[in-house]
């Protein structure tokens, strides 16, 4: 739909970046920083690993001042929680407190509103050990009483809080899970108990912020995009459909709804993927579902219908980090109408107003992105210029679509860019950047890691100044 009259985008809109602990921190063991999943991770001979990042733990001060210039009105980042329990649970340790310490009262010094992720995929390694993490039970009252301390901690200064990010691919991740092997049917089967741990985990955590009498907004950071149908063939249809539950919409029915969709369950049962539930699980979910979510958008998919045969039966996924094929249900093919990145990320800001239209009819939370943005290898030249120009074309129409979508009355908190600074890649290390301010480092050159303000730095600047006309 096309409007004659635009909404602007409200006084207090929260225009911010986002970055996570593991891919800008460094320091991986320093400050008594325990182990986590990501530490431990086989390293890619290929690509860098996340000890270093962007050194981050020793600079706070430098990148919050940059981003102080650039204008933020919120900084998302997450915490490192072996920072905090370097063993995942126990004692404390004070010098990973004092550390978040330093960087929220950097952050308010500032007028920039912090945004917390409590955990984005660097899980301790210890509790993995103890009792095989999110796979058992025993993970739940860890997790939540790990973010009850950041309430009791931070929560004089910090409003806005992220439980869990991209819970999904944490499931699908095995090393995301600690899990090793290449049974890939377990995996999946675990994935799915994990998952359920973490979606009572995130209800009990929700339960002791409203317990504590914590002021503010808490969810989940999801990641959310539309899988459009490749054709109007109502198979294809259908496909796009069940792509989306399987996909998307299971977990967001758990959070919000504390049920397994009838589909769902099916979809669970006839490959024995259904998990242990126990009495009481889902009315707690359901008791206690999120108050805002976080989306996480970069590119939409297309499928066609994947009829099993007996080559591929029912319960065969095409192997990939993340499915892109099942028999009986779908299978992703180029979409022919969209560019992609240079690594075949398909680029669909129409896609973003979809989602975010599709989320609100679904669930009526107030939402705010919490991660959109291109990777790409971006160029530094003599000079120390950074021509990211692809970024802003790339960010001004996601940022358009935003306003349509609040045109379309969806109500939006805030949108944060991925990234504020370059992170490392979670898949491909230092080669693909997304941030605002350059990082002078290689995959394993680590050069002197000086702060570079990219084309897009001056541009976002703008953005937030005009508070999103100027864009
Ligand atoms: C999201 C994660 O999955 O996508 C981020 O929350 C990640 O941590 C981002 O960096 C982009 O993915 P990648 O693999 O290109 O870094």
């Amino acid at each position: 739909m096309e409007y004659k009259a635009y909404t602007s985008f409200d006084p207090d809109f929260l225009w911010g970046a986002s970055t996570a602990s593991f891919q800008v921190e460094g320091a991986a063991e320093e400050g008594g920083k325990g182990l986590s999943v990501i530490d431990v991770m086989p390293k890619n001979p290929a690509i860098t690993d996340f000890s270093v990042a962007a050194d981050h733990y020793h600079r706070i001060e430098e990148d919050v001042a940059l981003m102080a210039e650039l204008g933020l009105k919120v900084y998302r980042f997450s915490i490192a929680w072996t920072r905090i329990f370097p063993d995942g649970n126990g004692e404390v340790n004070e010098e990973g407190v004092a550390f978040y310490n330093r960087l929220i009262n950097a952050l308010i010094k500032h007028h920039i509103e912090p945004l917390v992720t409590i955990y984005h995929f660097d899980y301790p390694q210890s509790l993995v050990e103890q009792y095989g993490g999110w796979i058992s039970r025993e993970s739940i009252e860890d997790y939540r009483s790990y973010a009850a301390f950041l309430f009791k901690t931070y929560g004089d200064r910090v409003k806005y809080w992220l439980t869990i990010n991209e819970q999904d691919h944490v499931v699908r991740i095995p090393s995301r899970l600690g899990l090793t092997g290449d049974d890939h049917y377990e995996q999946l089967r675990l994935g799915y108990q994990a998952n359920h741990h973490m979606c009572v985990a995130t209800a009990l955590t929700i339960k002791t912020f409203h317990e504590l009498g914590m002021k503010g907004k808490i969810g989940p950071a999801v990641s959310y995009s539309m899988v459009h149908p490749a054709s109007s063939h109502p198979d294809d249809v259908l496909a796009s459909k069940d792509a989306m539950l399987i996909k998307h919409n299971y977990l967001m029915d758990l959070h919000c709804y504390g049920e397994y969709s009838y589909s769902f369950q099916s979809y669970l049962e006839e490959r024995d993927f259904m998990p242990a539930i126990e009495d009481g699980d889902l009315e707690l979910m359901k008791q206690y579902p999120p108050t805002m979510l976080g989306v996480n958008y970069y590119f939409s998919e297309a499928v066609r219908a994947f009829p099993a045969t007996e080559e591929f039966p029912i319960g065969y996924q095409k192997k990939s980090l993340l499915p892109e094929a099942e028999a009986g249900v779908f299978e992703v093919v180029k979409n022919e109408n969209l560019a992609a990145t240079d690594w075949g990320w398909e680029i669909d800001p129409v896609g973003l107003r979809l989602t975010l239209r599709e989320l609100h009819e679904r669930y009526k939370l107030p939402m705010i992105i919490t991660e959109n943005g291109i990777g790409a290898y971006d160029k530094l030249e003599e000079g120390d210029i950074v021509r990211d120009d692809y970024r802003i074309s790339y960010l001004r129409e996601h940022i358009k679509q935003v306003k349509l979508a609040i045109n379309d009355g969806v109500t939006m908190l805030g949108y944060c860019a991925w990234s504020f600074m370059d992170v490392v890649s979670g898949r491909n290390g230092m080669e693909k950047r997304y941030g605002f301010v350059y990082i002078n480092r290689a995959d394993f050159d680590l050069k002197d890691m000086r702060r570079i303000k990219k084309d897009s730095f001056h541009w976002y600047q703008k953005v937030i100044a005009s508070n999103g006309e100027d864009l």
